[in-house]
């Protein structure tokens, strides 16, 4: 039976910290490092004040003071953690390809890749290799290939243990997973392998919700996972401009369709449109394989998922100018929140970033407000975009630490992300400072329409 000591968890993102920090915190007789090639990343993992932390997540802080400095380090020297581990963990970021061949679509491997030859190249003893990150299917086969070539005797392991936290809710997600899933080769030593991953999650988790399947299944339903997820967020987004067109109410609607427990009551919030770093990207990535497969059919049915999303996005920019007599040149826009949602640091993929993007194109000024974005990271995904000048974009986006002086004189605003803070929000104040008519976007049916109605905001809800 192998017995884990020591474990080594190359990536340091929102996957690698907040999973190796429970994983710690729960097996206290386990040695775990958590290593990055991003000096500054391991540096804020590291600091004393766990208000800097790399990442906002809510009850990390406790769990990583629990257990770091006693089981749980953060480090830069890669090849010395995973030397000395028996089991090392790949979580490194997998984003959407943007050159070569499959080049907006396949995932991109290269920093996988790279993992496993440094794998290969340092262990000079057996190890368990665990892909964390969200891989095509068959991606085990490549690592195992790239592994078994080393000739050095060291025998290697693959098992695939994909991620299902969401950002926000992580910690809870991680401490009481719906399940854990853990896909090996159904040999003997592949069976071994599995069990003492299996032991890891025991520690905290019932046995009956660690699932074992063969690699190809785990790694595929990881992706199936997001793309169900995604798709109902696409479902419930179309509706809503079916409820915006004929006087239904989404709200309604989605609860309504809730309450049958076949559907049932999660993820059926309307929104300006789904973001972060994993639904659009591994969406893309399943598409990507279904038409390498030659499965048309089912390559375009999943991408229509991705296509409702940015209709979402385009058509709530679309709305805030016609609502604004068809201009909103040199006009105030007031954001509330840029985050791609609640409770997260984190803004891949966010909604804000496109339809600020749309609304700067036409000319408008910006003022964002979000309590866990810097500027700086606005202003770097707006760039990415390269829709004009940085300068540009500096000059027409501005942010400001306080969500009153964001509002104040802007004629409309709109409410990007769902931060529990906008509904406490004194709105009778706000609409006293704004020119008028006053108008509110609600993107994420957040606040009380009768109520803001009632004051004499001009309120429009997606799906309202
Ligand atoms: P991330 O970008 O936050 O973190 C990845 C880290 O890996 C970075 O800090 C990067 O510097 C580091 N890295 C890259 N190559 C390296 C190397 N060769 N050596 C050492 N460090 C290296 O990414 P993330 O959000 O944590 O996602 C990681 C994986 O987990 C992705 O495959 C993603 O699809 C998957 N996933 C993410 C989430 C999520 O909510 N973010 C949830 C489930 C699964
Ligand atoms: C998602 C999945 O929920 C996780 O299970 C998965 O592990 C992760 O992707 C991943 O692989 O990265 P995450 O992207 O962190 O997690 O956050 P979600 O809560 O899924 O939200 C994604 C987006 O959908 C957000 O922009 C959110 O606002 C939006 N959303 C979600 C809606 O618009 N409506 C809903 O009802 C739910």
């Amino acid at each position: 039976m192998t017995k884990i000591n020591n474990i080594c968890c190359i990536g340091a993102g929102y996957v690698g910290g907040p999973t190796m920090a429970v994983i710690a915190s729960k097996n206290p007789n386990i040695k775990v490092t958590v290593v990055d090639i991003n000096e500054e990343r391991i540096k804020a993992w590291n600091d004393e004040d766990l208000t800097n932390l790399p990442i906002y997540e809510p009850g990390l802080p406790e769990v990583v003071q629990k257990a770091r400095g006693k089981n749980l380090f953060f480090s830069t020297q890669v090849d010395e953690a995973i030397a000395a581990a028996d089991m090392v963990f790949i979580s490194v970021n997998t984003p959407t390809k943007t050159y070569g061949k499959g080049k907006g679509m396949a995932a991109d491997l290269k920093y996988v890749e790279l993992c496993a030859r440094q794998i290969a190249r340092v262990a000079t003893s057996d190890k368990i290799v665990v892909e964390k990150s969200t891989l095509p299917v068959r991606t085990a086969q490549a690592i195992k290939t790239i592994l078994s070539e080393t000739g050095n005797g060291v025998n290697f392991q693959i098992l695939s243990n994909p991620e299902f936290l969401a950002e926000g809710t992580a910690i809870q997600d991680l401490e009481a997973a719906d399940r854990v899933l853990i896909g090996g080769e159904q040999s003997p030593e592949g069976e071994e392998a599995i069990q003492a991953l299996v032991n890891i999650y025991k520690a905290w988790l019932p046995e009956e919700r660690i699932l074992t399947t063969n690699v190809w299944s785990s790694e595929l339903s990881k992706l199936t996972a997001n793309a169900f997820l995604a798709q109902r967020v696409s479902s419930i987004n179309a509706i809503s401009e079916l409820c915006e067109a004929t006087g239904a109410d989404v709200g309604e609607v989605a609860k309504a369709i809730g309450m049958d427990s076949r559907i049932g009551p999660k993820f059926l919030n309307a929104s300006v449109g789904f973001g972060g770093s994993c639904f659009q990207k591994d969406i893309l990535n399943l598409v990507y394989i279904a038409k390498s497969l030659g499965l048309v059919q089912v390559a375009d049915y999943w991408e229509q998922v991705i296509i409702m999303n940015d209709h979402q996005k385009n058509r709530f920019a679309e709305k805030i100018v016609s609502t604004l007599f068809n201009t909103v040149a040199d006009k105030k826009i007031a954001f509330l929140g840029w985050a791609f949602k609640k409770d997260t640091n984190d803004t891949r993929e966010s909604a804000a970033i496109y339809v600020a993007d749309k609304l700067l194109d036409e000319q408008a000024k910006i003022t964002v407000y979000d309590p866990q974005v810097k500027e700086t990271q606005m202003q770097r995904d707006l760039n990415y975009l390269q829709s004009r000048t940085e300068q540009e974009n500096k000059e027409n986006l501005t942010t400001t630490p306080d969500a009153y002086a964001c509002c104040q004189e802007a004629h409309a605003i709109a409410i990007l992300t769902e931060w529990d803070e906008f509904k406490k929000l004194d709105w009778q104040k706000i609409y006293d400072q704004m020119p008028k008519p006053a108008f509110i976007f609600d993107g994420r049916g957040i606040l009380d329409e009768e109520k803001m109605k009632n004051i004499g905001f001009n309120y429009f809800v997606i799906g309202g």
